[in-house]
């Protein structure tokens, strides 16, 4: 599976959900997830994240974003359209520590 880690956080370009061909995203108030038993590792959504958040499990130490991933996937919409980026994603694009400073 692939995850989405959080360097989307506070930027949610949103980039992914349209190349995902079986609308696996789903949408927190500033960061998306993939389910990941749902996910077909395609592969193709990782390329198009701007902030490189797209990353498949079988890096190191992944174990904890796909628990994250499944857990919030459960319980957020799914979105299937892109839309408006979040206001400062540029400012925070690349940032550190973005889970502790600004998940919601
Ligand atoms: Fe969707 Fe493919 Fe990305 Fe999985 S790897 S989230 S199936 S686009
Ligand atoms: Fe997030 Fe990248 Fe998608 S920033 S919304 S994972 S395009």
């Amino acid at each position: 599976t692939y995850i989405v880690n959080d360097s989307c956080i506070a930027c949610k370009y949103t980039d992914c959900v349209e190349v995902c061909p079986v609308d696996c995203f789903y949408e927190g108030e500033n960061m998306l997830v993939i389910h990941p038993d749902e996910c077909i590792d395609c592969g193709v959504c990782e390329p198009e994240c701007p902030a490189d958040a797209i990353r498949p499990d079988t890096e190191p130490d992944m174990e904890k974003w796909v628990e994250f991933n499944r857990k919030y996937s459960e319980m957020w919409p799914v979105i299937i359209t892109k839309k408006e980026q979040l206001p400062d994603a540029e400012e925070h694009d690349g940032e550190e520590g973005k889970l502790e400073k600004y998940f919601s």
